[in-house]
C-alpha cells in the first residue's frame, strides 16, 4: 500500500470480513498486508495482530478457551485485552513478563459486517440508516475478489460512463451512452451528485425499459453507494460498496443491498446477479494503468460525466493533504 493511502486507511475503520465469518474459533484475515486474527468470546468479537510475541507463532492456528485466545505453539494464553495470563511452561509463583501480550486493535461489529481499525483512534462510524430501518430488506453481498488497488475499485463503482457498454443489456442500453450534464455537491461532508438519468434495460425486473435515477455518494475512502430510484413508482435500491484492501495486488469487495420494494427474487439470486456484474467490471479494473488511481487531475482525460469520479479523487487528494502525507 503507497504512503498517502497507508496513512489515511489505517485510520478509518476498514471492513474485514462478515459478522456471521467470526465464531469462537480464531480466523486469519489480511488487512493491508497485515495478518490479522479474529475471534469471538462473550464480550464479542476481538482482533489482534496475529503474531505470537513468544517465537512468532500465527495465533489464529489457535484455538479460544474460556473466552481466551491460545497460541498454538507453546499454549500461552490471551485474554479480550490481549494480556497474557498464562504461560503453561512457567514454574510456579513466577511471574508473568509484563511485555507478553498480543497486539490489540479496534474491532466493531456494523451494518453486518466486522470493521478494524488499525491506529486504534477510534473514527466516526458512517450513516447507513436503511440498515435499521423495517421497510428497507438488506442483502449481503461479497466476498469478491479482485487484483486492483481499492480507489481504481471503487471508482469503477462511481463511473456512470461505463454502465451501457461493460453492463450493456443489464444496466444499460447500446444506444443510450449519453450521460446528461450533473453536478456533485459537497456539503457538511457529504460528497454526492444530482440524480442522473440513466436508461435501463429492466431497472425493476417488470421487463419494461425505462429511465431510472441514480445518486452517488462517497462516504469514506473506500465506502461509496449509490441510490437508483424509480420516478414513477419511487422505489429505491441502494447499494453500498466496501473495499478491504488486502495487499498491494489484491482487495476485497463486500456490498449491502437495501431494497424498500419487492424484488421478486431470492437473496441468492440478488447477490448471484451482482457478481455477476463484478465480473464484467474485473477484467477493467484489474488492467487499468496505473494501478495507483491518478489524483492530479491533469492526468488522463476526463469528461464532465466523470464529475463524481473526479470528486472522488479531489476527496483522497485532501484527506492525504490533510494528514500531512501526499
Ligand atoms: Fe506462542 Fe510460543 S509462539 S506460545
Ligand atoms: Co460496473
Amino acid at each position: 500500500m503507497k504512503r498517502l493511502e497507508d496513512q489515511v486507511l489505517r485510520n478509518d475503520w476498514i471492513v474485514a470480513c462478515k459478522i456471521e465469518d467470526v465464531k469462537e474459533e480464531p480466523i486469519q484475515k489480511i488487512v493491508m498486508g497485515e495478518r490479522i486474527v479474529l475471534f469471538r468470546n462473550e464480550d464479542g468479537v476481538h482482533a489482534f495482530r496475529d503474531l505470537c510475541i513468544h517465537r512468532g507463532a500465527a495465533l489464529s492456528l489457535g484455538c479460544v478457551k474460556d473466552g481466551n485466545l491460545i497460541c498454538p505453539y507453546h499454549g500461552w494464553e490471551f485474554n479480550s485485552e490481549g494480556a497474557c495470563t498464562n504461560i503453561p511452561q512457567l514454574p510456579e509463583g513466577r511471574a508473568i513478563p509484563l511485555k507478553a501480550k498480543a497486539i490489540k486493535y479496534l474491532c466493531r461489529e456494523e451494518y453486518g459486517f466486522v470493521w478494524i481499525n488499525l491506529n486504534n483512534n477510534d473514527p466516526e462510524f458512517f450513516p447507513y440508516p436503511e440498515f435499521a430501518d423495517k421497510t428497507y430488506r438488506n442483502v449481503l453481498w461479497g466476498p469478491q475478489e479482485v487484483n486492483a488497488l481499492p480507489p481504481r475499485v471503487v471508482e469503477n463503482f462511481l463511473d456512470v460512463g461505463h454502465l451501457a457498454f461493460v453492463h450493456v443489456g443489464y444496466l444499460g442500453v447500446e444506444d443510450h451512452p449519453v450521460i446528461g450534464d450533473y453536478d456533485v455537491h459537497v456539503e457538511d461532508g457529504r460528497i454526492f451528485s444530482d440524480e442522473i438519468s440513466i436508461f435501463q434495460p429492466d431497472p425493476d425486473g417488470s421487463g419494461q425499459s425505462k429511465d431510472v435515477y441514480y445518486t452517488y455518494e462517497v462516504l469514506r475512502p473506500l465506502v461509496v453507494q449509490f441510490i437508483k430510484r424509480d420516478p414513477e413508482t419511487d422505489s429505491k435500491m441502494k447499494i453500498i460498496l466496501m473495499i478491504s484492501p488486502v495487499t498491494e495486488e489484491k482487495s476485497i469487495a463486500y456490498g449491502i443491498l437495501s431494497f424498500n420494494y419487492d424484488t421478486g427474487q431470492t437473496d441468492k439470486e440478488i447477490t448471484d446477479f451482482q457478481d455477476m456484474i463484478f465480473a464484467q467490471d474485473k477484467p477493467i479494473v484489474e488492467n487499468q494503468k496505473p494501478e495507483e488511481l491518478p489524483l492530479d487531475l491533469q492526468a488522463e482525460l476526463s469528461l464532465k460525466s466523470d464529475r463524481m469520479s473526479i470528486a472522488y479523487r479531489q476527496y483522497l487528494k485532501k484527506l492525504g493533504v490533510t494528514l500531512g502525507t501526499a
